[in-house]
């Protein structure tokens, strides 16, 4: 199967330069519409389609996005394997601003999401123990790696509802039970495209201390927003990087992410 790479583009990533022989199209799903056109392109050979989450301009907040009709869109397009970026914040302090964190674990706090594509109808429970695509991953550190960007491997990540930040009740609690960082977006992403049968791995960049450091300012949007634009460059430096690396050939995910329907589904096929 070619590989074709999906890259969902957070907060303050809405293109990803570099990009070749690049159309775009709107398209539906039966989720309805996805945030944005999808931009179609190619670096090196490799094959892309670039969706920024939010849309351009930013018009969608976490718990607005149809998250169904944009990994379902991607996987009409052949997608195999998708990067995100996502802003979080830190709860460890060499967990810095500007740092790319390389999480593999999640935790859902989020309660107003439609985060899977079963229902009455066709059941089906596929695995999340492992929930990032680790072959995909580690591909994304080399590529850091080859740009001199820093960039850790591992880590959890717990997906809050927002759209306001914790409080520092909340932070101090996540930051007991020992999570790494935190986020409003990724979780949904990891389960639909679990779900879809596509590898999935996603690129926290660290752009705040939330609101648990004594040394640091609570967060703000601002402060998300300037750090993410002074890291947008390394950002785009990255993605160029890993899709000129990339396998033509889609890499079977050691996890079974390209094959998570195999056991998954308990509804008859004539119900
Ligand atoms: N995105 C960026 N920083 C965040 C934080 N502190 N909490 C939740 N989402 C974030």
């Amino acid at each position: 199967m070619a590989a074709i790479v999906g890259i969902i583009g957070g907060s303050g990533v809405y293109d990803l330069p570099g990009l070749e022989n690049v159309s775009e199209r709107r398209v539906e799903t039966p989720w309805g519409a996805p945030s944005d056109a999808l931009r179609f392109g190619e670096i090196a050979g490799t094959k892309a389609v670039f969706l920024p989450r939010h849309g351009r301009g930013h018009a969608l907040s976490p718990s607005g996005i149809n998250y169904r009709a944009n990994i379902d869109a991607l996987k009409r397009a052949g997608v195999t394997d998708i990067v995100s970026i996502s802003a979080c914040g830190s709860f460890k302090s060499e967990l810095y601003p500007g740092l790319f964190v390389l999480v593999d674990q999640f935790v859902d706090r989020t309660f107003g999401r439609q985060s899977s594509f079963f229902g009455n109808g066709c059941v089906a429970h596929v695995s999340l123990a492992h929930p990032v695509a680790p072959r995909l991953s580690a591909r994304v550190l080399e590529a850091a790696e080859k740009e001199n960007i820093p960039c850790v491997a591992g880590g959890t990540y717990v997906c809050m509802e927002g759209p306001q930040f914790s409080s520092y009740a909340e932070s101090l609690t996540y930051k007991a039970a020992g999570y790494d960082v935190i986020g409003m977006t990724a979780l949904p992403e990891a389960k639909l495209a679990r779900e879809a049968e596509i590898s999935y791995a996603t690129v926290a960049m660290v752009t705040d201390f939330d609101c648990w450091h004594p040394e640091h300012d609570n967060v703000d949007v601002a402060a998300v927003i300037a750090v993410v634009r002074k890291n947008a460059e390394a950002a785009s430096r990255l993605l160029s990087r890993l899709l000129r690396d990339f396998p033509k050939e889609h890499e079977p995910c050691p996890v079974g992410s390209d094959r998570a329907l195999d056991n998954a589904i308990l509804t008859a096929p004539e119900a």
